[in-house]
């Protein structure tokens, strides 16, 4: 049996931090709505692009794992904020770590995105077609945010996240993994004027994320939590197997409500929504080069991993570290 062990890891996060304070001072709200509602303190924005927020973290994985990009096969960009669309914003990363043997694509499920991205890569290894590939999540999502509306303003974050994939006959990597998307609903959360859609030939209004926070709360909620029971059940884990939950970070107490459905002490969860906010498909990513950075994951570690976003596109990963 082949798997796709997690041989690195980096991120990259914008070194300019916006606080709740600094917030309010160009919208409608206060340090302690943002804090008590979201469990958002501060977030960072990026004056670089997606790709090189993505090309800084997928040099630091590359570093970690002590390969050279030309070792790579495959690297698969999970954002829904791309710098380009054609060509895709993964043909620059490629170019930019010296891949320049590997396949590059796009993956877009938005939030949900890293997991998705994480499930291709590895199956690709699984299925002997590549050897290596860097998985990276990036995401400029201050660049859809319209200052001028609180409801969005404060919620949001740059950053970016990327691991390098090996083929290694040790039963580790993603170990068992569901993803799957509720598109009846898809409108409660878009991004408006964007792609091929509207009608070029006349003026539109800016492009920005318009979504129903309280509906998006409970199905995130719901969501998250039945497909982590689902893998959970096929790979037959008990709840004390569980050495570590990352959850998106999207609203942390959306974290505690998944955290209580699946009764997971606070030790044993990941939260650095305080810090960056809503990175998407980012947060994941980030979250756990910090959660071995900070010695919750440990050699062996069993690792539950949820996300739910735009789509809606949701997702659930056991991860063997
Ligand atoms: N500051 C102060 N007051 C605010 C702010 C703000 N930034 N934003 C909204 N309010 C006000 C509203 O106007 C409303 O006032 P009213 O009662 O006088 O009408 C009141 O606060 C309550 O508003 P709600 O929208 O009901 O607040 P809620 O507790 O639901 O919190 C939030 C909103 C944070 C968006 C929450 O619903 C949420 O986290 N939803 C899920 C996350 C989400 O939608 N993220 C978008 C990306 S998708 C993803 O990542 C999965």
């Amino acid at each position: 049996m082949i798997y796709a062990k997690i041989t690195g890891w980096g991120k990259a996060v914008p070194p300019a931090a916006i606080s709740n304070d600094e917030i309010s001072t160009i919208v409608d709200t206060n340090d302690e709505w943002i804090a008590t509602r979201t469990g958002i303190r501060s977030r960072r924005v990026s004056h670089v692009s997606t790709a090189e927020l993505a090309t800084i973290a997928s040099k630091h994985a590359l570093a970690c794992a002590g390969i050279e990009g030309k070792e790579v096969d495959l690297v698969l960009l999970a954002t829904c904020t791309p710098s380009t669309m054609v060509a895709n914003t993964a043909s620059l990363v490629q170019k930019n770590i010296g891949a320049t043997g590997a396949a590059a694509c796009d993956t877009n499920a938005a939030c949900s995105g890293f997991l998705y991205a994480l499930q291709n890569a590895t199956a690709q290894i699984q299925a002997g077609m590549i050897k290596r590939a860097v998985v990276v999540a990036a995401e400029r999502m201050t660049w859809y945010v319209n200052w001028a509306k609180r409801d969005s303003a404060v919620l949001f974050g740059d950053g970016a996240g990327a691991v390098v994939l090996e083929a290694s006959s040790e039963p580790s990597g993603l170990m068992g993994t569901k993803t799957g998307c509720d598109t009846e609903d898809r409108d409660i959360l878009h991004i408006t004027n964007y792609g091929s859609d509207i009608d070029k030939y006349k003026p539109v209004g800016p492009s920005e994320l318009l979504f129903e926070g309280r509906e998006i709360f409970k199905r995130a909620v719901t969501g998250m939590s039945i497909a982590c029971d689902d893998v959970m059940q096929k790979a037959q884990l008990e709840l004390d197997d569980i050495d570590v939950l990352i959850p998106h970070q999207a609203n942390l107490r959306i974290i505690q409500a998944i955290q209580k459905k699946l009764d997971i002490s606070d030790d044993k969860v990941m939260v650095n929504i305080d810090q960056y906010g809503n990175t998407s498909a980012a947060t994941i990513a980030i979250a756990l080069c910090e959660a071995v950075e900070q010695g919750l994951i440990k050699p062996n570690a069993n690792i539950m991993s949820a996300a739910f976003g735009a789509g809606l596109t949701w997702a659930a990963s056991y991860i063997r570290w």
